[in-house]
């Protein structure tokens, strides 16, 4: 019968970088083992988030990977942007690079960007997946994940006490479309070698 299917439906096009591909990509921008290590735990609570909520699990995982990878260039607050600019240099995905641009806090808008030095660009997280990299990122200091009060609590000894506000409403948003408080998946988190040690200590 002519018409038909032999070769059957087209394989699905890889889109995002796997694991493998993020570590070797933040490793040849010349991040430091504590990114690497922060990246690591903000992909694995992020994971969790995204299939919990309905996201896009492999563009939220590895956009969570690479969000940091422009502190190789930039330490301070400029990161974000050196983060999308060396994803963009990459030929990644655009979702990607404004994952990584617009994960600065709870939300920079253009004018609050201006008056830090950054460009004028509104770098509020909008897509579900970037929200939710960039809430897991709030939700971990450096490579543990301490919660929304340590941040909060973070935010308000800076005198950014407006963070912790659209933090909280990025946790309820998130929470509602999971069905549950998603601070309750640290629980379930395995942090690597601290949590181990305290399993055989406790
Ligand atoms: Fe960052």
């Amino acid at each position: 019968m002519e018409g038909g299917c032999p070769l059957g439906p087209p394989s699905s096009e890889v889109r995002w970088p796997a694991l493998r591909d993020c570590l070797d990509l933040l490793e040849a921008e010349g991040c430091a083992q504590g990114i690497i290590d922060h990246s690591i735990v903000v992909a694995q609570l992020a994971l969790a988030i995204a299939s919990a909520c309905g996201a896009d699990v492999d563009m939220v995982f590895a956009g969570a990977l690479l969000h940091d990878i422009g502190r190789s260039r930039d330490g301070c607050l400029g990161h974000v942007i050196a983060s999308a600019d060396i994803i963009r240099e990459r030929g990644l995905p655009e979702e990607l690079a404004l994952i990584a641009e617009r994960h600065l806090g709870a939300g920079v808008g253009a004018e609050e960007a201006e008056g830090l030095g950054l460009p004028a660009r509104d770098l509020r997280p909008v897509s579900l997946e970037e929200k939710i990299v960039s809430h897991s990122d709030n939700l971990v200091y450096y490579d543990e994940i301490l919660g929304l009060d340590a941040f909060c609590e973070r935010m308000t000894e800076k005198g950014l006490a407006g963070q912790c506000e659209k933090a909280r409403a990025i946790h309820a948003e998130l929470s509602e479309l999971c069905g549950f408080d998603i601070e309750q998946i640290f629980a379930v988190i395995d942090q690597g070698p601290q949590t181990t040690e305290r399993r055989v200590v406790e």
